[in-house]
């Protein structure tokens, strides 16, 4: 059968989060391939049925450029991770939490790991006609607030969880429920994910959250103290860097000095930050 049917994402949903990182991480390949590689995203977005002309028109700007590194950076601080929990449990599992259509566990694949992919079942649905479970690899559909999904999820060998662009929109609670789940299912595990600080929410998620009717950020998940705010359990042990710099220094070619300044901004001043929680 010819690839030409186009693939429809539900507008206006949480799900159609996924098309920003998905869109950015095309377009940082294409401006910064010293930077970042990512050889599925274009395919992946002429493949749905969602008009990108509006990014499209945007993409040559400054603060879009800026968009487009944040899905990039994203990225790479997680594969960062992600191999170096590799290093000692070649054989773990890597799970990612609101995959959308990202490739990371793939991006990381080792040989012998396992790959994991969850998210809500239309997603799931999709990603099983565009990117299906490979020999050791399992897609999930699931609400991730319903743990249920752990009894499919086996850790024997070391598991790495991650959630890239999720977690803003979860309660705090459901964080904190989740963590505290993982933890206690998962020892030796890990969890990495992004978050932002307050007023980092506020201003990113303004729009995205108006479309889905989301009326203001109180009681969401953010993160201004790592320490203070995810003091779930003394059994947990957090580390946190910055989400843009904390890993790279960003010094790629094509990259201006000014992004590197908004860069240093958003990890100080709207706390911009990538977590390690370890089991
Ligand atoms: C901003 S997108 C990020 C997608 C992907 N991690 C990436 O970096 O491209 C957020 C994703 O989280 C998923 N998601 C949000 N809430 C969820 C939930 N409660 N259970 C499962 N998936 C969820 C959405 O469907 C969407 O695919």
């Amino acid at each position: 059968m010819m690839q030409t049917d186009k693939i429809h994402i539900e507008k206006n949903s949480v799900q159609e989060t996924l098309i920003v990182p998905l869109y950015g991480r095309k377009m940082c390949a294409e401006k910064y391939p010293d930077l970042y590689t990512d050889t599925s995203a274009k395919m992946l977005c002429e493949r749905l049925d969602h008009d990108f002309s509006a990014l499209e028109a945007r993409k040559d700007r400054f603060f879009y450029e800026f968009g487009a590194l944040e899905a990039a950076m994203r990225q790479l601080d997680i594969m960062w991770e992600i191999e170096d929990y590799l290093r000692s449990r070649p054989n773990a599992v890597i799970v990612d939490l609101g995959c959308g259509l990202d490739q990371t566990g793939r991006a990381c694949d080792n040989g012998t790991c396992k790959i994991v992919n969850i998210d809500l079942p239309d997603i799931i649905a999709v990603r099983e006609q565009l990117l299906p479970a490979g020999e050791r690899g399992k897609n999930i559909a699931c609400d991730l607030k319903d743990h249920k999904w752990m009894n499919e999820v086996d850790g024997t060998e070391g598991a790495l969880f991650f959630a890239a662009g999720v977690f803003h929109y979860f309660k705090a609670e459901d964080v904190k429920e989740l963590v505290l789940a993982l933890a206690k299912r998962y020892k030796g595990g890990r969890l990495i994910f992004d978050t932002v600080g307050k007023q980092g929410l506020k201003l990113m998620m303004s729009k995205t959250l108006k479309t889905m009717g989301i009326q203001d950020i109180e009681g969401l998940f953010y993160v201004n103290h790592p320490a203070k705010d995810m003091g779930w359990s003394e059994d947990l042990k957090v580390s946190s860097r910055g989400y843009m710099l904390g890993y790279h220094d960003m010094k790629n070619k094509g990259i201006r000095s000014l992004h590197r300044l908004l860069a240093r901004i958003g990890d100080n001043w709207f706390k911009m930050a990538v977590h390690r929680i370890e089991f």
